[in-house]
Order: structure tokens, then sequence, then C-alpha cells
């Protein structure tokens, strides 16, 4: 099974996803109809986050992991925040220029063409009221440092794909050989998350696993970020 979720629930919340405005809605129908692998969000997460920005009203989001700038859309909808937007693949990047551009926000969404590896450690401290990051899910646990340091207290941090299609929640032998190396990274970015003082948490099973932190403090000086390490 390449979901988390029974299939009846994963169609039944996919009914009761709302039409998005219009060029989100053509990207939507161009990856459900196989004419694009883009990859999105899934619908169901897509309504979580509408959700959380109305909540939150963040004024200023980043975004690791554009694609073609369907989330970056998504997420400028909701509140008018501005958001920048990490992508390192030419050829998503072609496709989110002309989306953004269609959608008629190429002033409120600023793309940074780059790999985040390179681009996050230039980035302000304490700017961000919101991160969401969708990249590649072995680097999750190498930019969690520069996450804390960018994101304001009182901030939050979203992580998309953290259950793997659910191997995450499996040992690690019965995890392909391949795949051993992100399973820890993802399991210990999840303890880490779950466990400093600076972050409360939660893991909430709806796509491929989203992962919710609310930033409460700073790591004390003394702390580093990788020191709630799992069983340590
Ligand atoms: C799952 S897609 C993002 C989907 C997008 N957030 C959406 O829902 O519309 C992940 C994207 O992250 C990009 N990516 C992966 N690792 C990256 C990195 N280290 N730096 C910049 N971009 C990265 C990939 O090229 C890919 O386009």
């Amino acid at each position: 099974m390449s979901q988390i979720n029974y299939d009846y629930i994963v169609q039944y919340l996919r009914v009761l996803h709302t039409q998005p405005n219009e060029i989100l809605y053509k990207i939507e129908q161009a990856v459900a109809t196989e004419q694009h692998t883009w990859p999105i969000i899934k619908p169901e997460v897509a309504d979580f986050m509408e959700t959380i920005i109305n909540i939150h009203k963040p004024k200023n989001i980043l975004e690791i992991g554009t694609a073609v700038g369907y989330s970056a859309i998504l997420m400028n909808s909701q509140h008018n925040s501005k958001v920048t937007t990490i992508e390192r693949f030419p050829v998503m990047l072609k496709q989110a220029k002309k989306n953004i551009h269609e959608a008629g926000k190429d002033n409120v969404i600023s793309i940074l063409e780059g790999d985040g590896e390179n681009i996050l450690p230039t980035l302000e401290s304490n700017h961000y009221d919101m991160i969401f990051m969708d990249c590649a899910k072995g680097q999750y646990l190498k930019f969690l440092p520069d996450c804390i340091r960018i994101l304001k207290i009182g901030g939050i941090l979203v992580t998309d794909n953290v259950l793997h299609k659910g191997s995450v929640a499996k040992s690690r032998y019965l995890i392909e050989r391949r795949q051993r190396t992100t399973h820890s990274r993802l399991r210990e970015f999840l303890w880490i998350i779950t466990h400093a003082d600076y972050l409360k948490s939660s893991v909430i099973p709806i796509g491929d696993g989203v992962a919710l932190s609310y930033k409460i403090g700073n790591p004390s000086s003394n702390q580093s970020i990788h020191d709630a390490k799992e069983g340590k």
C-alpha cells in the first residue's frame, strides 16, 4: 500500500475537499488526470494548510520545495501572506514561474532558486511566522537547525510526508536496505521535534503524514538541536 490510510477514508476525505481557485484547480486536474506527474500536496493536506493559515495568519511564510508552485499559491491565497519559496530543479522552476504569473502573484511569492542546503544558512534569523518543509525527506534533519533559527518564537513549522508511506512506523529491519537511511533520518527528525523543549509538535496521519510544530522558545545556547536524539 502506498498510502498511510485505508482507501475508503482517503476517498471520503477527498469528497470533502473544497474547490480551490482557478489556477489551483487547473494544477489539481492536470495531476488527477495524469496529464502531468507534478508532485503537489494531497487534497486533504491542502485543506489542512488552508485551515492552519486562517488560524495562524502568518505574515511571512518560507517554503522549502516549490515544485510547480501549487502550495505556494494556495498558502498566499488564504491570508495574503508573503511567501518565499525555495526550489532547485530547473524543470519545476520553469513551470512554477508560469503558474505564479498566471495566478497574478509575482509580487507576493518570491522564488529562491537553488538548493535549500545553500540558501537556508543565508536567511535572516527569527524572520518567518511559518515554514512549510516539503523537499527531500532525507534532508529534513539537516535543515531543522536552520528552520528553528529563522522561525520566530510563536511561529509554526509544518513538515510534509513525515510518515513516508507508513514505513517510518515500521522497524528498520522490515525496511528495504536502500530506504534505511531515509527511515532513520525521518525517525530522528520526528523524535527531535516531539521531544525538544523549544517545540511542541504533533504528527497528523493525513496525506503521507504531516508534522505540525509550534516554536515555544529558542534552543539554549549550550544545547545542540541534535542533542535530543532517539534513545539518548
Ligand atoms: C513534494 S515536491 C513540493 C510540492 C509543493 N510544495 C506543492 O505542494 O506544490 C518537492 C520539491 O522539492 C524540491 N527539492 C527537494 N530537495 C530540495 C532541496 N534540497 N532544495 C531545494 N529544492 C528541493 C524538489 O525538486 C521538488 O520539486
